[in-house]
């Protein structure tokens, strides 16, 4: 009736952005991501309580902030009805979870992709479940689309599936963490939540960006030479692939209808810095997601010299640095 689980966030170099469906959160297309440590989420759920609660840092989460958590609860209660009898869904009682980010929280740092990664590991093993990786990676994208992707260590790809009821929505292990030693640097340009959720950003740059299906047609033939660039180790090959799927993201949801702009000033400028530091000879490229952050990808023995240089560039107010990790498992506590 209890699970504790450690989850680290992923950063997509193939971007999603963009739902064939809404409710069950379906990729338009697919995507491809690196799984991110140390910072991490650590999850603790019990059954048992009277009613479902939900503790983010120490703070009480109201009902109506947790909408996607109690869905994702709910279906876990159908998956244990179905598996083993209503008798043991009643049984199960309200889901008391406690949860902490040792990483700014909604601020485009992907928190909901460790969050919800977390969620569903330790809510089907409380449950007392026993899913494949497939479903698992499924229940985890209807909490949040990146989610799939950080149930697993290292590189991930997600699959858009077909198939209405989501089913072959998840995501796969591509390459795991030890793989190839790379450093992310995170540029943190603004403290505090971001302006605009990436679901409501995604919906807008759907249903009113003329350059949405532009957007999309690039994705899967990128996932396609993203693998074989990171198969290879090939850093200037991934290097391209990442900036352009970054850049054509943003310039999709810069072209909605009213735009969306995650950038502000620090953000144009650590690009600028990263291409800077390209022209003089580092191995150096950047991504962006629905924030203001830039992460900035190097190889190992070259990350300091990345650190010093975002670090005085004007308007980053500090960087984090990290390193490929393992996909969300369980810990005792
Ligand atoms: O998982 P969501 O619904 O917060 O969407 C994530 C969207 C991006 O971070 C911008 C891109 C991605 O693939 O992670």
């Amino acid at each position: 009736m209890h699970a504790s689980v450690v989850a680290h966030p992923n950063i997509a170099l193939v971007k999603y952005w963009g739902k064939r469906d809404s409710r069950l959160n379906l990729p338009a297309a697919g995507s491809l991501s690196l799984t991110l440590g140390p910072v991490a989420t650590r999850t603790s759920l019990t059954f048992g309580a009277e009613e479902d609660s939900l503790e983010l840092n120490g703070v009480a989460v109201p009902a109506a902030k947790r909408l996607r958590v109690a869905t994702l609860l709910d279906r876990v209660r159908d998956l244990v009805a179905l598996e083993q009898g209503p008798a043991a869904r009643a049984a199960l009682g309200g889901a008391r979870i406690l949860s902490t980010n040792d990483f700014p929280t909604a601020a485009g740092l992907a928190s909901s992709s460790s969050g919800f990664a977390a969620l569903a590991l330790a809510a089907t093993e409380a449950a007392g479940l026993h899913l494949s990786l497939p479903q698992l990676s499924a229940l985890a994208r209807e909490g949040s689309g990146s989610a799939a992707r950080s149930l697993f260590g290292g590189f991930a790809r997600m699959h858009a599936g077909t198939r209405a009821d989501g089913t072959d929505a998840f995501a796969e292990p591509l390459f795991d963490e030890h793989h190839w030693d790379l450093r992310v640097v995170i540029a943190v340009t603004v403290e505090g939540e971001k302006e605009v959720a990436s679901t409501d950003g995604m919906n807008l740059t759907e249903r009113t960006s003329p350059y949405y299906p532009a957007w999309i047609e690039t994705v899967e033939p990128d996932v396609q030479s993203a693998m074989t660039a990171i198969a290879a180790r090939d850093f200037d090959h991934l290097a391209r692939i990442a900036e352009a799927s970054a850049l054509r993201m943003h310039a999709s949801a810069i072209a909605a209808d009213p735009g969306v702009l995650y950038w502000r000033g620090a953000t144009v400028e650590v690009i600028h810095e990263v291409r800077r530091l390209r022209a003089g000879g580092l191995p150096v490229f950047f991504t962006i997601d629905a924030g203001p952050h830039v992460k900035v990808f190097t190889p190992a023995d070259e990350v300091s010299a990345v650190v010093r240089a975002l670090e005085a560039t004007p308007g980053v107010l500090r960087t984090i640095v990290t390193t490929p990790a393992a996909g969300a498992h369980l810990v005792h506590g």
